[in-house]
């Protein structure tokens, strides 16, 4: 019995990751097909001229969504019609699946010179 239960557990959670892997993948192809990744670079970390940092921890949905839909300054508007809010979705879960950069510390060659 207790190992029944175990084996769902076990079985759910292994569909659950494996469900929110690929949903990141195609966020991440969404992300490059709308073309955020040219101003905020493939991994959402932004560049100075272009666009900001996105990734990682990106800001709550409901305000990622607001600044896309209408931007404040240069970056274009993604309406609705170009851009649906399923997809926006997958966007934004692309960008909370990116972990933190490894401490600079943590890389040898920097560590060496430390
Ligand atoms: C042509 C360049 C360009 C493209 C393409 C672009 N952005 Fe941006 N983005 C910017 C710039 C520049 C800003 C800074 C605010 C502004 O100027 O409108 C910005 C701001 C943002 C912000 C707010 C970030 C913050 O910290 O204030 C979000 C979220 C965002 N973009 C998401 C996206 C997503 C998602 C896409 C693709 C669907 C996208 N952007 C495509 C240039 C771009």
């Amino acid at each position: 019995m207790f190992q029944n239960i175990f084996l769902a557990t076990i079985i759910c959670l292994a569909t659950a990751l494996a469900q929110s892997a690929q949903s990141a993948q195609s966020g991440r192809s969404a992300f490059v097909e709308m073309g955020c990744h040219h101003c905020h670079g493939y991994e959402g970390q932004g560049a100075l001229p272009t666009g900001p940092r996105l990734a990682p921890e990106p800001m709550p949905f409901e305000v990622f969504s607001n600044i896309v839909r209408r931007p404040p300054n240069v970056m274009p508007a993604y309406s609705a019609e170009v851009l649906s809010d399923e997809k926006l979705k997958r966007i934004h879960e692309f960008l909370e699946s990116i972990p933190e950069p490894p401490d600079v510390a943590s890389i040898p060659v920097f560590a060496e010179k430390q």
